[in-house]
This record gives structure tokens, sequence and C-alpha cells, in this order.
């Protein structure tokens, strides 16, 4: 049973992580080297608090409570009564193994020592330390308070014992838990990729505009967000940064290829919503909500923009099962918890036949001769044994 959490880092995610074990009833110690870091995670926590008491939510009592179970503290050494501790410092591996290390010598024998990283190897993470099977990644979504998702991913040195009391804390902690491999990207962040990476080609080919690519997704498959609202409110920068590391830690594999419209815009600091450029001008609220206009087009053009970019993230999630990188039902899951898709896309792959999956990505291979096309070869099976994903 985990009591005592100790959570290393007070930033965004730190801060979050902390409110959600603190409401959970754990009694944490929140810590970090910089003591305006811990100032703005007390004050940013009381304004939480306090909205939430406005709204009827939680009592004055309950905003006590949560608030008494996290102490603010900046020595590592404090953490030393920690059962579990969650990195959520900078992302830097260097410095992640020496804080782990560190931290190793103050803590107790059986105390899980888990990373909230959403780029590094668990890997190399564990090997900083002398018992590298108390450590796993526990990845929380921004904002950790109100995602659902938190993908769980045990290393190869992870111990059964360590992925269990994991897995059953972070439920406890009402949470979703989705079991990934130690891969780039664990699930979301690659099987999200084609999201963005089809999106921006679509437009770079030149038949369709940032606005009517968003238009079809959200007009025929009913996501919340088009591809380039969704970046322009992630931000440019950030978003470019996700693909060119996945990019890279996949030895440069083509699905995965970054777009030079996004990194253009990126240099340019066309950020997005945060500096009131992306894809759309943000600078006034006419602007906005002009952005925001759905321009009805063509259907025919909307429903193969939709097609396009449905299939391919349905390849990718198909291929992201064919290598074990998580179960079919972890899978969707993560995407609809995560990021808020509107169904699970293997569910959707049986909605639209596998048949058809197939025939799409075959298609798009006969039109481009590019590697980025291939079809899984999960998917290949399927059709041949006339299988579905789920009965
Ligand atoms: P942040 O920049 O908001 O906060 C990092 C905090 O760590 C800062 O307060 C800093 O003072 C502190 N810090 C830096 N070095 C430290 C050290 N050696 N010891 C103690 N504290 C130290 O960063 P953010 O966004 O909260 O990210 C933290 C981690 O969470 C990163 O690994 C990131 O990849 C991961 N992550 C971030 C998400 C996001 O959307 N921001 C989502 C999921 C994971």
């Amino acid at each position: 049973m985990i009591k005592n959490v100790g959570i290393i880092g007070s930033g965004t995610m730190g801060a979050g992580i902390a409110q959600v074990a603190a409401t959970a009833g754990c009694s944490v110690k929140l810590y970090d080297t910089k003591t305006e870091a811990l100032d703005k995670a007390k004050a940013d926590l009381e304004k939480i608090m306090d909205r939430l008491v406005e709204k009827g939510k939680i009592d004055s009592t309950e905003k006590e409570r949560i608030q008494n179970n996290i102490k603010y503290v900046s020595s590592l050494k404090e953490l030393k009564d920690s059962d579990l501790t969650i990195e959520a410092i900078v992302e830097n591996l260097d410095i992640k193994k020496n804080v782990f290390s560190t931290l190793e010598k103050f803590v107790s024998e059986d105390c899980i020592i888990a990373s909230n990283t959403s780029s590094l190897s668990i890997a190399s993470i564990a090997s900083s330390l002398q018992k590298p099977e108390r450590c796993i990644g526990i990845h929380f979504f921004n904002p950790a308070p109100l995602m659902k998702l938190v993908e769980v991913i045990p290393a190869i040195q992870t111990s059964e014992e360590t992925l269990n009391i994991s897995v059953k804390t972070i439920k406890d902690w009402g949470k979703t838990v989705a079991v990934a491999k130690d891969t780039p990207g664990f699930i979301v962040n690659r099987v999200a990729r084609p999201f963005y990476g089809e999106a921006l080609r679509i437009y770079e080919e030149g038949t369709a505009t940032f606005s009517e690519i968003d238009s079809a997704m959200k007009e025929i498959g009913g996501f919340r967000m088009g591809p380039f609202e969704l970046m322009d409110f992630i931000g440019n920068d950030v978003n470019y940064t996700v693909t060119e590391t996945v990019f890279e830690a996949f030895y440069f594999d083509p699905r995965y290829k970054p777009s030079f419209t996004q990194k253009r815009f990126s240099e340019a600091g066309y950020l997005g919503r945060k500096s009131g450029k992306g894809y759309y001008d943000y600078s006034s609220e006419m602007n906005v909500s002009s952005s925001a206009v759905e321009r009805s087009i063509d259907k025919e053009k909307s429903e193969s923009i939709f097609n396009r970019i449905l299939v391919m993230l349905i390849n990718e999630a198909a291929d992201a099962l064919f290598w074990n990188i998580a179960s079919a039902e972890d899978i969707d899951t993560a995407m609809t918890k995560g990021v808020n898709y509107p169904k699970g896309l293997l569910a959707w792959a049986d909605e639209k036949g596998i048949d058809w999956c197939v025939k799409k990505m075959d298609e798009l291979y006969e039109e481009y001769h590019e590697d980025r096309y291939r079809c899984s070869p999960l998917l290949r099976k399927m059709n041949r044994e006339g299988m579905r994903f789920f009965d």
C-alpha cells in the first residue's frame, strides 16, 4: 500500500501529480531545487482549490484536507520515507540519472522510483540505480488532475512487483492505466503522429487549406479539434520537437518524418495560441472566433481527407499492436482517454472493415511508392484470415 509519495520537480507536471496523489489521500512531499517553483506550485494549488470550492465540487474541509496532504520541501533527503517517488524534472537524461542515483541513497530498499518522462527510455534512466528493478515509467498527461490516462511503462529491468504496485496505485488514484512497452513515444505520442504528419503532408501537396483539413476531421470524424487547431494549441515548437524526437528514435523511419511547414512555422515564431499566431491568427478576439468558423467544403473532398488521415492513424495503431507495444484495449483506451479521440482506432478499423483499411493503405502506396505508406503486416494478416480486433 502506497502511503507516502515523493514528487521531484514542482513544475507543471509535478504540481499536478502532487494534487492527484494528495486528493487520493496520500501524504505527499513535493521537492524542487527552486524555492520560486515551490511557492508557485503552492499558490497555484490554492487557486485551483478555491475554484473547486466556488463550483461546489469540494467543500472547505476537503480543500484543507488536500492542501494539508502536501508538504513543500527543498531537500531531496526529505523524501526518505517515500513508498513511491515520481520524478518530473527537466527532460535531460544526465540530470535525471544524477537525481535518481542520489535519491536511491536516501530511500528504503523497496521504494519505487518512477519517472514521468515523455521521451527518454526508462531502461536508460533505470540504469542509474543500484536496484534498477524498482524503476518504472509513470507517464501522466497535461493537465494531470484532469486527464484520465496514465501510461505505465516497465523497463526491461523492472520487476513484476514494481509493475503491479504501480498499476494498482495509479488506479487507486482514479486514473485509467495503459501499460506500454519501453519504446519511443510509448503509446499516445507514437500512435498520434499521423494526425499531425498526414495533415501537414496533405497541406504541403497543395490540395487543401488548414481550415479545410480541420473541418474534415471535425465534421466527418467527430474530432474535437482539427490537426492545425491542435498543433496551434500544443505549440508548434513543442509538437515539432516531439515528432523529431520520435523520428530519430525510430532510426529515421519515414513514417514519422517531420514536416518543413511545421519547422518553418516554428522558426518564424508562429508557435500558435501562445504567440498569437500559428496556422491561424489569434491576435484579437475577432480573429480567434473567425478561425474557428467552419467553412463547409466539398463533401467528397472532405471524405477523402478524413479517410486518408484516419487510415494512417489506424495503420499506426495496428502496427503498435503488431510490435506488442500494448494490448488492443490499452491502445484504444490511450487514444480516447489521453487525447480525447472520438473512438478507439482499432474499434474504428473494425467499423470501417479491415479490408477497407488494407485497400486504402495499398492505394496510398500505389500512388506514392514511399515506405511511409506501407500497410502493417497485422492488418494484412487479419484481412487474409477474416479477423477483427474486437468481438
Ligand atoms: P517544468 O519545466 O514545468 O518543471 C520542471 C521543474 O523541475 C522545475 O520547477 C524545475 O525547477 C525543477 N527541476 C529541474 N531540475 C531539478 C532537479 N535536479 N531537482 C529538482 N527539481 C528540478 O516541466 P514539466 O512540463 O512539468 O515537465 C517535467 C517532466 O514531465 C519532463 O520529463 C517532461 O518530459 C514530462 N512531461 C511533460 C508534459 C507536459 O505536457 N508538460 C506531459 C507529460 C510528461
